[in-house]
């Protein structure tokens, strides 16, 4: 039976009446499949999710990131309510304040202190104005299309960012040794940091593991220049290691940052550090309305626990290796070429000569319409909730989606 999705075209309707472009951001209708998606989600429970018109999705984005224990955790939901009876939003911080941030300085080795905020944007920027203070110099090393936030030092986008906004973040190419060595000679006394994610998994773009050296030789290139080492692990962090992605590729950095999967879907982002930054980490003034709100600080201390428990991390991998198994050994039945890409917890797929992403939205639409919650051009997501019944029903809808691409594009 065909889906309905009027529920969600009609809130749209309203949306572009009342919100610049319906829905901003990168969950604007056009970055999926426009027409096979839903726009608006109702509810969610463990790995499913039902969009306003009542269809069943396995979700396979986790609201990008932020879900990692399945949506509805009862152990989450338990200590939020537990907090909510007592009232949560206070002009001081509560116990559950320092509680996660002694659990989260036990998990990460390199690690002496913890701050928190709400967005991933925060962090990084919080560690960039870190590093600044800490060294007295002012630029910042990024790779070239890495996805760090919304701040203006790091927006994806031009409009409304000035040339000044920028002026002091120099660029190279992830995984690229020589151009990331000739990048800090040619800064090397002007920069404070240099961040990096654990491996490159920007948008639009098949993800890539690090090269065996990279992230040691950034060790060593900071250790000889004085230059801060930032790991932005707001998208993989909580899913590879809970001691962090640097523990986890065997390099610790000097801050890192963290989000998504910290509070399962409660808003909270975390900056921590060793102990030769606590004293720019005093200086740097960042705070915000609801930074400190114990719902979120809460959560954040369940979910972690949680993982930990169940052995959550490895849980996801082995999930993400069974599934992609199943789609490479799908697409090869198919006679389609296609490259999973990325660790096993984070998984990706594009197919060969679609550069425009043409086969990935007919797979993704295909997919979506037998309730399986895709994204063509991003990096998916994996919670603990995904089980062999998930499995299960998506390989019997990715089979007939690669049968359809097939058709369609096959010589
Ligand atoms: C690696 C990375 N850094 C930073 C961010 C920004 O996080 P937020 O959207 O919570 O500000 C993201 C978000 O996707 C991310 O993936």
């Amino acid at each position: 039976m065909a889906r309905k999705l009027t529920g969600s075209a009609e809130l749209l309707e309203r949306a572009q009446r009342v919100v610049p472009g319906g829905i901003y951001g990168h969950m604007a209708p056009g970055f999926l499949v426009p027409g096979e998606y839903p726009s608006f989600i109702a509810r969610g429970e463990g790995a499913s999710i039902w969009d306003v018109d009542g269809n069943r999705y396995i979700d396979y984005m986790c609201s990008y990131g932020p879900i990692v224990l399945g949506h509805r955790h009862p152990v989450v939901e338990a200590a939020v309510e537990s907090q909510r009876a007592n009232a949560f939003c206070f002009s001081l911080p509560g116990p559950a304040y320092v509680d996660l941030a002694e659990l989260l300085v036990e998990k990460t080795p390199f690690a002496n202190w913890a701050m928190f905020a709400k967005n991933g944007s925060d962090a990084t920027t919080w560690a960039t104005a870190i590093a600044r203070a800490h060294t007295g110099r002012k630029k910042i090393l990024r790779a070239n299309g890495a996805y760090h936030g919304v701040a203006f030092w790091c927006n994806p986008a031009q409009a409304g960012i000035t040339d000044e906004d920028t002026a002091n973040v120099v660029s190279f190419e992830y995984n690229d040794l020589e151009s990331l060595t000739g990048a800090v000679s040619k800064h090397a006394d002007e920069l404070a940091g240099i961040i990096v994610t654990p491996y490159r998994h920007e948008a639009f773009h098949d993800q890539e593991l690090p090269v065996p050296e990279f992230h040691s030789t950034i060790r060593n290139l900071c250790d000889d220049h004085g230059i801060v080492y930032i790991l932005d692990d707001v998208r993989c962090g909580f899913r590879l290691d809970l001691a962090g992605s640097g523990h986890y590729y065997g390099t610790e950095p000097d801050l890192s940052c963290y989000c998504k999967a910290l509070g399962n879907g409660y808003p909270i982002s975390a900056l921590m550090g060793r102990e030769a930054l606590r004293g720019a980490a005093q200086q740097v003034f960042m705070t915000g309305s609801y930074w400190m709100s114990s719902l979120e600080l809460a959560a954040a201390v369940a979910t972690v626990n949680e993982l930990e428990r169940i052995d959550g991390c490895r849980r996801m991998r082995e999930y993400g290796i069974r599934l992609r198994t199943g789609l490479a050994r799908q697409a090869a039945e198919h006679g389609l070429e296609v490259r999973l890409t990325g660790e096993p917890g984070l998984p990706f797929m594009t197919f060969a000569d679609d550069s425009v992403f043409e086969r990935a939205k007919l797979w993704c639409a295909e997919c979506i319409r037998r309730g399986v919650f895709f994204h063509p051009s991003h990096n998916w997501f994996l919670t603990t909730a995904h089980g062999d019944a998930e499995l299960e029903a998506t390989l019997e809808a990715t089979e007939a989606a690669f049968e359809a691409v097939a058709q369609k594009f096959r010589a």
